[in-house]
C-alpha cells in the first residue's frame, strides 16, 4: 500500500495499515516532526530579558525530566542556543513555564512569537497573552522574577539545575529546570484533588510540529475517556502510598494506616485521605500511623452518630 502524507486523510490511512504496511523513512533533522509523528505540548516560557521586561518565548520539547525525589522534580527543555530564553536563562537562572489552554487564536499568537531572531521588545509587542507577577514575588525575596500568563491553565515556576550543565547539543541547549512550584487553576487544582471527571479536564494543546516547511500543525484533544484499570491491580498498598504521597508530601503515612485504607473505593480515596491529613494539621501530627487512623476515624463515626 502506497502512503501518502496528506495530512488531512492520514488518520484514516493509518486506521488501515496492517503489520506489513509498514516503510521505512530516512531520519534526518528534528526527526520527531520531519520523519514521524509526535504529540508535544505548546507551553509559553516567560523569561526575563536583560531590559528587566519578560520575554515570553513558545517550546514544544519540555518534558518531565526528573519524576521522582521530592527536592529534584524537574523538566527538561530543549531550546536553541541563540534564543531570548536560553539567554535569559543562562543569564538569570530562572524561568517559569505557563501551559496556555487550546485556543486557535493563542496558537496563532505562538507562531508569532515563536519567530527567531527578534528582540524581546519587537516580540512582546505582538502578544495577545496578559502578564500578571510572578507569584514567586509574594515571596519577599529580593529576586526579580517573569512574569506569568493569566491566561495559563498552570504554571511552573522553575530555577534552571546547574548541576546538570546545559548540555549543548546541535539541536540545542539542555536545560534540565527544577520545579519551584507548580500553581494550578483553581477549578483543575479542586479536580485533580477531588478526582476526576470528565468534564474539569483542561483543554491543552497538542502540538504536531513545524510540517511541510509552512505549517505548525496543531490538534484538539476530542474528549478525555477512561480507561479503567483491571480490577486484580485495583487499590493496593502501592497505590496508597501513591496517593498519599501525592495529596500532601509533608505528611508523612506509615505502611499500617495505608494498609488499613487498602478497601476504600477510589472514588473516595481521595476524600478519606483529606479527612485525615486534615485531622493531622489541626493536631500537628507529621506522621499518620495506624492508632492515629483509628482515632479518627472513631472520631468520625462518634461525630455522625450525635
Ligand atoms: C509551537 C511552537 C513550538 C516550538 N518549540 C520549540 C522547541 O521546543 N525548542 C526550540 O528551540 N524552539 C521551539 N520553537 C521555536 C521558538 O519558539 C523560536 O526559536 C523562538 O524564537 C523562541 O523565542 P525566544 O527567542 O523569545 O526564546 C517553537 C515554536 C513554536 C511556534
Amino acid at each position: 500500500m502506497e502512503i501518502e502524507f496528506d495530512f488531512d486523510t492520514s488518520i484514516t490511512i493509518v486506521d488501515e495499515l496492517t503489520m506489513t504496511d509498514f516503510e521505512q523513512i530516512r531520519i534526518v533533522d528534528n526527526f520527531y516532526q520531519t520523519s514521524s509523528f509526535f504529540p508535544m505540548p505548546v507551553v509559553l516560557i516567560s523569561t526575563l530579558a536583560e531590559t528587566g521586561q519578560t520575554n515570553l518565548g513558545p517550546y514544544s520539547l519540555c518534558f518531565p525530566h526528573i519524576v521522582a525525589g521530592q527536592d529534584k522534580f524537574s523538566m527538561m527543555l530543549i531550546c536553541r542556543e541563540t534564543s531570548n530564553t536560553a539567554m535569559n536563562i543562562k543569564r538569570t537562572g530562572i524561568c517559569a513555564i505557563n501551559f496556555i489552554p487550546d485556543k486557535k487564536k493563542y496558537m496563532e499568537n505562538c507562531v508569532v512569537l515563536g519567530f527567531p531572531g527578534e528582540t524581546t521588545e519587537e516580540k512582546m509587542a505582538n502578544s495577545i497573552f496578559t502578564l500578571q507577577p510572578s507569584i514567586r514575588s509574594d515571596s519577599g525575596s529580593d529576586i526579580t522574577y517573569p512574569e506569568i500568563v493569566k491566561e495559563s491553565v498552570q504554571i511552573f515556576e522553575c530555577t534552571w539545575d546547574q548541576s546538570y550543565p546545559s548540555q549543548l547539543n546541535p539541536g540545542g541547549d539542555n536545560f534540565v529546570l527544577k520545579i519551584d512550584s507548580i500553581h494550578l487553576n483553581k477549578k483543575y487544582k479542586d479536580a485533580i484533588l477531588r478526582g476526576m471527571d470528565d468534564k474539569t479536564f483542561p483543554n491543552l494543546p497538542i502540538d504536531y510540529g513545524f510540517r511541510d516547511n509552512l505549517h505548525f500543525w496543531f490538534a484538539e484533544v476530542k474528549k478525555p475517556y477512561k480507561v479503567r484499570i483491571p480490577e486484580n491491580k485495583g487499590t493496593n498498598i502501592d497505590s496508597i502510598r501513591y496517593a498519599t504521597k501525592r495529596f500532601d508530601p509533608s505528611v508523612e503515612w506509615t505502611d499500617e494506616a495505608s494498609e488499613k485504607i487498602v478497601n476504600v473505593p477510589r472514588i473516595f480515596l481521595n476524600k478519606v485521605i483529606g479527612t485525615v491529613v486534615k485531622s493531622a494539621k489541626e493536631e500537628g501530627v507529621t506522621v499518620i500511623t495506624g492508632e492515629f487512623l483509628d482515632k479518627v476515624r472513631d472520631k468520625r463515626s462518634k461525630e455522625k452518630n450525635d
